[in-house]
């Protein structure tokens, strides 16, 4: 499945977005682009904050994506340019060492994450020079992955201007693994549907080893995203860290309770595969060892036999250690992120099992499960907000069957599933509620509420 060559031909005459990309490009540089690489966004139907535990996800791209315009020449430099002016264009040469720094995130660190991490694995020296003009249509700080997309884009505009080449799933570890540059310590779903999505189709996403299964979703309903409009930058504070850690910690916990070999132990998924046991009984032993109340980091050393350095160095990353944006993380609600994970996990499977087998309630059996994945992520996971809460509220009563929030959340977008015969009536009726009492929403309009259809995945394009 390797992903470079073949490159797809790409006929710009009828196509205004890449026609305005190109003359960009040209009016930048001086020169025509050689190619295109392109990789999506993604919304995420179910499986909320557990990817990165080892558990499988349920994405499916979305139209919206990243587009790059590159020409590869002797430079000596990579050129960046962005088509939308809030984002300033850099140079760097191709012989100074990338360094992305975690306390200040820029737009092209994405870029520069997705380069470092070709880079890194084939040993190169020496980056062949590079001109970029970059085009994104994804919300940025929506949850619909626009960071990842652009470091996905960066991995393959990198591989393709080294004359290299991977498989898809070969790149999308790499580029899961080179996000982490910035300082979130992200699981591999937005990576991987960008990657091994296919139009028409939802995946679900299994990992370690990394593969993605056709989910074929029922007709009769579409789904639809709506952004609150509040913008989330998981980047920028340390909520998204603090989770992965909690469930690390929730795992070792488990795992000493259980008498388990802790070594090497540290997800949530991992701890099950070894128990070699259901999700039930999962969540039964998460209320039979673990207490509601907050653990402090006293108690948990204590529990686990670690001193405080350790707890530092084996179970805080670089973000929760130095506590980037916030006050310091005293305390962690062990009990309520395992039960959200297990539970979530499991909704997962279920969503998945509706979708083939198909039986006559299937519309309902969804919603019914993206309802309660939205609860959990609120009450248990606690990555809603006030306006999210609003949001899939009114997106209920407007006549989606099912709404959640979508991606790492406090922030961003929710994702509902619609009847289709309603589709219509359930726009006019989010538009009235939710964006036009609000001048600023009302705004953004436009770009926050749309029906979506899965979409294909990254791919290298040449005009033709
Ligand atoms: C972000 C991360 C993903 C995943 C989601 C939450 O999008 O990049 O890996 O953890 O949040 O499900």
């Amino acid at each position: 499945m390797a992903i470079n060559p073949p490159k797809l031909k790409i006929p710009l005459v009828d196509n205004e977005r890449l026609q305005n990309l190109k003359n960009e490009f040209e009016r930048h540089y001086g020169e025509s682009p050689n190619f295109y690489a392109c990789a999506p966004g993604r919304v995420n139907l179910i499986g909320e904050h557990i990817d990165y535990c080892g558990f499988s996800v349920l994405p499916m791209a979305i139209e919206q994506n990243i587009f790059a315009a590159v020409s590869v020449n002797n430079s000596g430099t990579i050129q960046l340019a962005n088509m939308n002016p809030r984002y300033n264009n850099i140079t760097l040469s191709c012989s100074e060492e990338i360094v992305i720094d975690r306390t200040n995130p820029k737009w092209y660190y994405y870029f520069l994450c997705g380069v470092k991490g070709i880079q890194e694995t084939f040993g190169i020296t020496r980056l062949s020079g590079m001109s970029c003009v970059i085009d994104g249509n994804v919300p940025p700080s929506s949850g619909l992955s626009s960071s990842s997309a652009l470091v996905c884009c960066a991995g393959l505009v990198t591989t393709e201007a080294n004359q290299k080449s991977l498989s898809r799933v070969a790149l999308a570890e790499i580029c899961a693994k080179c996000e982490q540059y910035i300082g979130t310590e992200g699981g591999g779903m937005d990576q991987s549907i960008s990657f091994l999505a296919e139009k028409g189709t939802a995946k679900l996403i299994e990992f370690e080893p990394l593969r993605a299964i056709d989910v074929q979703l029922p007709a009769g309903a579409v789904f639809v995203i709506s952004n609150c409009c509040l913008e989330m930058n998981k980047a920028a504070s340390s909520h998204y860290n603090v989770r992965v850690v909690e469930c690390r910690i929730a795992t070792k916990m488990l795992g000493q309770a259980k008498g388990l070999n802790q070594k090497g132990l540290l997800k949530l998924a991992q701890l099950q595969k070894e128990m070699n046991t259901s999700s039930e009984e999962m969540l039964l032993l998460v209320d039979e060892v673990l207490h509601p109340e907050p653990y402090s980091r006293e108690e948990i050393c204590k529990a686990l036999g670690i001193t405080s350095q350790q707890f530092s160095t084996e179970l805080l990353s670089a973000n929760t250690q130095h506590d980037v944006g916030s006050v310091a993380v005293t305390h962690f609600k062990l009990h309520q992120r395992a039960k959200h994970v297990y539970g979530e996990a499991s909704r997962v499977l279920r969503f998945k099992n509706v979708c083939d087998c198909k039986p006559a309630e299937s519309i309902q059996l969804l919603g019914d499960l993206m309802n309660q994945s939205h609860a959990s992520c609120r009450d248990l996971y606690e990555c809603s907000c006030p306006e999210l809460d609003q949001l899939v509220d009114i997106c209920l009563k407007s006549g989606a069957v099912g709404s959640r929030l979508t991606g790492a959340g406090w922030g961003g977008c929710a994702v509902s599933m619609v009847p289709s015969d309603k589709v219509q009536s359930f726009l006019q009726a989010v538009r009235e509620a939710y964006y036009l009492p609000d001048p600023r929403r009302a705004a953004m309009e436009k770009q926050s509420l749309f029906v979506t259809k899965p979409g294909g995945g990254a791919a290298i394009y040449v005009e033709g």
